[in-house]
């Protein structure tokens, strides 16, 4: 299997997105361990520790994941994902600020830059009105109900499967 290329930094008008790094674990920490947060997600525990930051943070070291931090002001605000499915969080002192859809846009942005880019393949928790809302200003539809795996949870969780094709990233990026 080919390894993803390692991801670059990323600049937005608010925000840069760069690679994980050690540094960033102690704020990996601080928002990924409310729990507000975490019951959103797939595949993060709760609690949280340093040691599941740390994990995180050595995979990606030695097979780098198309996986960035997100930076506003110097400060880390949360984290965005491209490798099979894209995937987001937002640290909640820094929610409604628009920076989910500004992170994810520059993600799909470079994705669909390149030539022959596959769709992108997403999904929420039912709920998570404000995580659909994110999809949905970024072209992605619904295609169906997905079971989804929520470790904070400790079970599989009713969810939405969502899709982003080219044209519909166009539309969106033409509104
Ligand atoms: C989902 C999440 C990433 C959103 O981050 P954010 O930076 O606040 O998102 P944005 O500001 O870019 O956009 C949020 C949108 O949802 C809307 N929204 C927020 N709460 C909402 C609610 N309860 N009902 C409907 N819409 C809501 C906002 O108004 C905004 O839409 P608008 O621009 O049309 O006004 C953040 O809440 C988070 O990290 N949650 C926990 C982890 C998570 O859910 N990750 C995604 C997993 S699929």
């Amino acid at each position: 299997m080919t390894r993803p290329p390692s991801p670059r930094t990323l600049a937005t008008r608010r925000l840069t997105l760069r690679p994980q790094w050690q540094a960033d674990a102690e704020a990996l920490v601080a928002g990924l361990g409310d729990f507000e947060v975490a019951r959103w997600l797939s595949r993060v525990p709760h609690p949280y520790t340093r040691a599941d930051a740390d994990r995180v943070l050595a995979r990606q070291r030695e097979a780098p994941a198309r996986s960035w931090s997100i930076y506003a002001g110097g400060a880390l605000v949360g984290g965005v994902g491209l490798e099979d499915h894209l995937g987001y969080w937002i640290a909640r002192p820094h929610w409604g600020l628009g920076y989910a859809t500004e992170a994810a846009r520059a993600v799909l942005a470079a994705h669909f830059a390149e030539h022959g880019a596959d769709d992108v393949e997403s999904s929420y928790i039912l709920g998570n009105h404000a995580s659909r809302r994110v999809l949905e200003k970024l072209g992605f539809v619904d295609v169906g109900p997905k079971a989804i795996p929520c470790r904070a949870l400790g079970h599989d969780v009713a969810g939405r499967d969502m899709r982003l094709s080219r044209a519909g990233w166009q539309q969106a990026t033409d509104n």
